[in-house]
């Protein structure tokens, strides 16, 4: 296992992305690159997930490529084998915990509580998921968190926007965001990869 702490410097904004038409995989990332975001959590939501997650890997090597939405060992094993370069689960069970720690990479847990960060910290881990970050309390809710636990560092996803990030991204125990508004569903039918690249564009200029 390792830790997740790079994974969440790599870029402002991790792109959420769900592809139903594996053809769309790779134009999709390399938008993505061509607007300066060179990473993807690419969600198993879709039967042809792990197919686009290979060609993701195999054909645009300059983007760290990562699995989203892992909800058991065996996607876990199934997504590593296919190329994921990180995991990330909306949320985690010590069951899929203790699979996923047995894997190489670097894993992105899911958590929404005090008492899940505490569980998850206590195996090791300072770099989390905060999911789903509107919901479950928004930026005021991962700065009271920041008191008591003030060495995990989080990607807080769910419900946010271009113009919702930087209220998250100011806070000391956010190192990014993850949304899936780089990737709307009807620029991708559209294979409107300009738009994408251009949602990237202003995603990247997130960091500063
Ligand atoms: C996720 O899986 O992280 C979320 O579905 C992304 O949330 P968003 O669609 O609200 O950005």
């Amino acid at each position: 296992m390792a830790d997740a702490t790079n994974v969440l410097h790599v870029s402002p904004v991790i792109p959420v992305v769900t592809i139903e038409d594996p053809q769309h995989a790779v134009p999709v990332a390399r938008a993505l690159a061509d607007g300066g975001i060179r990473i993807i959590e690419l969600t198993l939501r879709t039967d042809s997930a792990l197919t686009s997650l290979k060609l993701i890997a195999n054909e645009v090597p300059d983007i760290l490529l990562g699995a989203g939405t892992i909800l058991t060992p065996g996607q876990a094993d199934a997504a590593v084998a296919a190329g994921a370069q990180f995991l990330v689960s909306p949320g985690v069970t010590p069951a899929l915990l203790d699979h996923m720690l047995t894997l190489d990479v670097p894993v992105l847990p899911g958590v929404a509580t005090v008492g899940e960060v505490m569980a998850v910290a206590e195996r090791g881990l300072d770099a989390m998921k905060f999911f789903p970050a509107g919901p479950a309390g928004g930026p005021s809710y991962l700065a009271a968190i920041g008191a008591p636990v003030p060495n995990v560092q989080f990607c807080p996803t769910g419900g946010i926007s271009l113009a919702t990030a930087p209220d998250y991204l100011k806070l000391p125990n956010v190192s990014c965001v993850g949304g899936s508004w780089l990737t709307p569903r009807g620029a991708v039918e559209a294979e409107d990869w300009s738009q994408i690249a251009a949602l990237a564009r202003e995603a990247a200029g997130l960091g500063g």
